[in-house]
């Protein structure tokens, strides 16, 4: 069994690597951007071709696995049980960065046996930092092991999260993520969820933080975060679902405690 995993993790670092030369390769020429749900939420084709591609590779060598990503390239639909072994890619998270800045984006992949995350890597292309585990066998960022967390008080903290939540008028949240903002130390915002959970794992922020994310933004992070002793879960302490977008609250024990119970935990 452990070799199995073994071995799947293997191809999906590969297929990964090789996802990312093609990105690379892609940003050679003009990129063809389209929005989604409004004109700032965008998408190019080249996350529909780095979806395709993952989907093509799984469905050759891995037929009787399932697949759900961020495109919904999928041809059998979309995904609404977690049975069997799923993979869960965001072909490139951080679109806004990989269209203004060509840099700070990732791609995510979690697989998942029978609900529990197996495998998760996140990469961040550009800088070319893969940030990996296995479950039960530790965190990686490359080739060294990331050490368990350590915690820090809050107002040491340094929480990622994406700004426009603190003014967004329509979010509930605002005024209890305006006031943790407050008392942490400072607040980071890269613009990809992916890389932001992955240095919560590499210990270069304390906690990152979001009202809404999609199974696909945080598949990957939570088998990587889980091996180094961090939490994640709804603002409400809950579980997060793989087939469902929430609020999302990962860090170091203790603070993702604090957080929770000090700010977000109630209902607004
Ligand atoms: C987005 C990025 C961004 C986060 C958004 C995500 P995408 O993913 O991770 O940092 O704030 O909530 O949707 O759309 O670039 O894959
Ligand atoms: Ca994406
Ligand atoms: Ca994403």
């Amino acid at each position: 069994m452990s070799l199995h995993w073994n071995e799947i993790e293997k191809i999906a670092k590969a297929w990964t690597i090789e996802a990312g030369e093609n990105i690379k390769k892609a940003l050679e020429n003009p990129i063809e951007v389209k929005a989604k749900s409004n004109p700032d939420d965008l998408v190019t084709q080249v996350d529909k071709e780095t979806e395709q591609f993952f989907y093509q590779k799984i469905k050759e060598t891995f037929p009787g696995h399932q697949f759900l990503g961020e495109e919904g390239v999928a041809e059998e639909g979309k995904l609404n049980s977690l049975d069997g072994t799923v993979w869960i890619i965001d072909p490139i998270d951080g679109t806004m960065n990989f269209v203004h800045q060509r840099y700070n984006f990732a791609i995510s992949v979690g697989v998942y046996h029978e609900g529990v995350g197996m495998i998760g890597i996140i990469y961040d292309v550009m800088s070319n930092e893969m940030f990996h585990a296995r479950k039960g066998e530790g965190a990686f960022l490359n080739d060294d092991e990331l050490l368990p967390v350590k915690e820090r008080p809050l107002h040491e903290a340094v929480i990622g999260v994406n700004g426009r939540w603190l003014v967004e008028e329509r979010n509930v949240y605002q005024n209890p993520l305006r006031a943790l903002v407050r008392d942490v130390r400072s607040i980071r915002s890269y613009g990809s969820a992916a890389i932001e959970m992955a240095y919560v794992a590499a210990d270069r922020l304390d906690s990152y933080i979001s009202v809404k994310l999609s199974p696909w933004d945080y598949a990957a992070a939570l088998v990587i975060l889980n091996e180094v002793g961090c939490v994640a879960s709804s603002f409400s302490g809950e579980t997060l679902s793989l087939l469902e977008s929430g609020t999302v609250v990962t860090a170091k024990p203790q603070l993702h405690k604090e957080v929770i119970s000090l700010y977000l935990g109630e209902e607004f």
